[in-house]
């Protein structure tokens, strides 16, 4: 295979400082919301420099060329040719979500990093084509699950992993809105598709689903549940995604996991909004809003797990250039992309077939 230099000589320490000053040749491949934003972080990096820009709609393209103007970038409409692009190292994929893996596998194949927004895939064949991709590859693969480069969720994790709350038991987390994602035709063409979104569970709780894996230590074994378009029947026209997910999840390691998602959570009734709560054998701790931890015992007063910390704005975006140029972890590898997409995958299996579904019947071994 034909790696482009700075790549191939990934892992030498001298060689990675005399690479340092230069801009990686990176594509951005879809430039609707999250690509524009993608976009913006990637002119933030002085190691980086936008050689292309890929959408299938002229607006979307002529805007992503205007904003990065000053990198003078080559615009496409066919993602292939930006594969074939042996000059370009670094590729965004923030297309749809079933197109994710395709464009993935194939960027890997031909010796690219890529930063693959989530959920890397909204199949257990999608992900573990990407899964295998990467490992055989060993390019840098970030997928876009932007909490894990939070420095105040990476702080209360690890004080969690030291015993801050004891031994992990159980986690209750939910994401709930006050509304359904707008039907004006604002919100992405492929949403409401279940074949092309994977649905809200996939396509957005992928996120909080992490966020449980990391705190939790593990993946689930299995996961039931029940879910449904309650509310929103046949709205938009041709609606297939679910509105209601109500779901139990067993880890490996023997904690229980429940999860909630809906869109009708009116914003004065209490509890709305997203919130994964930790329980432990001294204590229980909210990771999303303010990471404080509640200690069991009667007369003690909560504290702060971890400092409020004034999170970047591109954090993720310049680890995943770190981890090309300085050889870092990336912070949200293929073994967290992939769980995190299989989690979702899991639980929305369990509620299609009704039944209780294993990990192990996903077929992915994630390493
Ligand atoms: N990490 C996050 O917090 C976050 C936030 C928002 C969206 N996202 C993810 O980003 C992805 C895109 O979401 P969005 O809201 O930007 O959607 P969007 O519809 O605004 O953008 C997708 C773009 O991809 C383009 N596209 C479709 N098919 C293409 C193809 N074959 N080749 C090239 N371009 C193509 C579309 O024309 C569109 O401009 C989704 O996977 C979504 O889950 C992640």
């Amino acid at each position: 295979m034909n790696f482009p230099r700075r790549t191939f000589l990934i892992g030498s320490a001298a060689s990675l400082a005399a690479q340092s000053s230069a801009q990686i040749p990176t594509a951005v491949i879809g430039t609707g919301n999250r690509g524009s934003y993608l976009l913006s972080g990637v002119m933030d990096q002085s190691n980086a420099k936008v050689a292309a820009v890929c959408d299938i709609k002229p607006d979307r393209l002529d805007k992503a060329a205007t904003a990065a103007a000053k990198h003078n970038p080559q615009t496409y409409t066919d993602w292939r040719k930006i594969i074939d692009r042996k000059d370009i190292e670094a590729v965004f994929v923030a297309t749809p979500p079933h197109l994710h893996a395709q464009m993935a596998v194939a960027a890997l194949q031909s010796g690219k990093h890529v930063y693959c927004e989530k959920p890397i895939g909204v199949t257990a064949a999608q992900v573990r084509d990407v899964v295998k991709a990467a490992r055989s590859t060993k390019r840098v693969f970030t997928a876009g699950q932007q909490m894990r480069s939070y420095k105040q969720l990476n702080e209360a994790i690890r004080k969690i992993r030291e015993g801050a709350i004891g031994d992990v038991l159980m986690v209750k987390a939910q994401r709930h809105a006050t509304a359904d994602i707008a039907h004006d035709g604002t919100s992405g063409d492929w949403y409401f598709d279940v074949s092309k979104s994977g649905g809200y569970l996939i396509e957005q709780s992928v996120h909080n689903l992490d966020l449980c894996n990391w705190v939790i230590g593990a993946h689930p074994s299995k996961a039931s549940g029940f879910g449904g378009i309650q509310m929103y029947k046949n709205d938009p026209p041709g609606r297939t995604i679910f509105d209601c997910s109500l779901l139990n999840f067993d880890y490996t390691n023997g904690v229980k996991m429940s999860f909630t998602q809906n869109v009708y959570h009116p914003r004065t009734l209490p509890s709305g909004g997203q919130y994964v709560y930790v329980y432990g054998s001294k204590g229980a701790v909210d990771l999303i809003t303010t990471t404080m931890m509640h200690p069991l015992s009667r007369d003690a007063k909560p504290v702060a797990l971890a400092e409020k910390a004034e999170e970047s704005r591109h954090a993720h975006i310049t680890a995943f250039y770190d981890a090309i140029t300085k050889g870092s972890p990336s912070p949200a590898d293929i073994t967290i992309g992939a769980t995190a997409a299989l989690t979702a995958i899991l639980g929305h299996e369990a509620m299609v077939k009704q039944t209780v579904v294993s990990w192990k019947d996903l077929g992915v071994d994630v390493g």
